[in-house]
């Protein structure tokens, strides 16, 4: 299969890729497109056998589900089983934009996004091509993040074809994406509502809205179980995501001695760094100096570990940002990154 590629404006796309795009979802292609977060692989949300096109691109397990993209709050509604009252103040506030909320789902969605499972995960994306591409297909459209199953989430074009050039019908090339970190997953079929995967919208600011909400206890976030009890685990989440290939090792401190280290074991290293070093880099190491600001660091992480992947390393070590609710998701995408298997 040939991918074509069309440049559209990020703020503003032309009709005519829009239609083209709405066209070929219409017929049961794929199409990836870019989301306010990282770049989607898009296809019809009712068709099942375009969404295993999706399984099937991407080399993902059956067991993972999908989320469900819609242009508006309403046309989620007519998917839902159920719409409590918290759904209704965080949609309010934060679609569209990075929140996934799941809710019990009803049969007009294909097990096949669901992975078998009773709920589906919706969201509203904020990005005016996503926004644009829903509106002209008309239709919910099913988009995990458009790269192969267990590599790193596509924030650039560029990533999009390294994984699926190829392997999908068509690519809406809008440029870099704005927020770099994937949504914030939220269950509302649980009460307090439960944060199944960190993502741009923090824990406080989240809290902020609604009050008390809960983790998901997963030994790779910093924050385990806040409200403690046993939890079920989202089908797909345990899975190593969002990693380079080249094995990467979180540091709290002593960066410097394990890059050091690294060397002296004569290994390749690449150094992740936050803010300034700190040290001199010793010479031979790739130096990636990332930023202070949570905001930015989350939109050049995964351009950062894409480039030092390509590079041949044999170790990247990574100097963590600080344990703040800033950087929570940042974080948690880091420690999936470092961990193996
Ligand atoms: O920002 C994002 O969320 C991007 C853009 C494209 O929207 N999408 C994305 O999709 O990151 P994906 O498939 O790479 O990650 C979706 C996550 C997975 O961890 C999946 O297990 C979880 O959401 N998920 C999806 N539907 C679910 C459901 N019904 N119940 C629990 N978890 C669900
Ligand atoms: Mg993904």
């Amino acid at each position: 299969m040939r991918t074509e590629v069309i440049r559209v404006d990020a703020e503003r796309p032309d009709r005519s890729a829009i239609m083209r795009a709405a066209e070929v979802i219409g017929r049961g292609g794929l199409v990836a497109f870019p989301t306010e977060t990282v770049y989607g692989l898009g296809a019809a949300a009712t068709d099942a056998a375009a969404v295993e096109r999706i399984f099937e691109a991407k080399g993902r397990p059956a067991t993972n589900p999908v989320i469900v993209h819609v242009a508006e709050a309403s046309a989620a509604a007519e998917l839902t089983a159920e719409w409590p009252r918290v759904a209704d103040r965080l949609s309010d506030h934060f679609w569209p934009g990075p929140l996934t909320l799941v809710f019990w789902k009803r049969a007009i969605i294909p097990d096949v996004v669901t992975a078998g499972g009773p709920t589906v995960g919706l969201r509203v994306p904020a990005h005016a091509v996503a926004a644009a591409l829903l509106r002209a297909a008309g239709a919910p459209i099913a988009a995990p993040s458009a790269n192969r199953a267990m590599q790193l989430s596509p924030t650039h074009p560029e990533h999009v074809l390294k994984d699926l050039d190829g392997r999908i019908d068509l690519l809406l090339d809008a440029g870099a994406t704005p927020g770099g970190i994937e949504s914030t997953v939220v269950d509302v079929t649980v009460t307090p509502p439960q944060v199944l995967r960190p993502g741009l919208i923090s824990r406080a600011t989240l809290e902020g809205l609604i009050g008390r909400i809960e983790f998901r206890r997963d030994e790779a976030t910093d924050s385990g179980a806040a409200g403690g009890g046993a939890v079920a685990r989202s089908p797909g989440l345990m899975e190593r995501h969002y990693a380079p290939r080249t094995p990467l090792v979180c540091m709290e401190s002593d960066v410097a001695a394990a890059v050091l280290g690294a060397i002296a074991a004569g290994q390749r290293v690449g150094w992740l760094t936050y803010g300034p070093p700190g040290e001199v880099c010793p010479p031979g190491v790739t130096l990636v100096q990332m930023p202070l600001d949570a905001g930015e660091y989350g939109r050049r992480l995964y351009a950062a570990l894409h480039a030092l992947d390509a590079t041949g390393l044999e170790l990247i070590v990574v100097a963590l940002p600080p344990e703040s609710d800033a950087f929570q998701a940042i974080r948690d995408r880091l420690r999936r990154a470092g961990r193996r298997g």
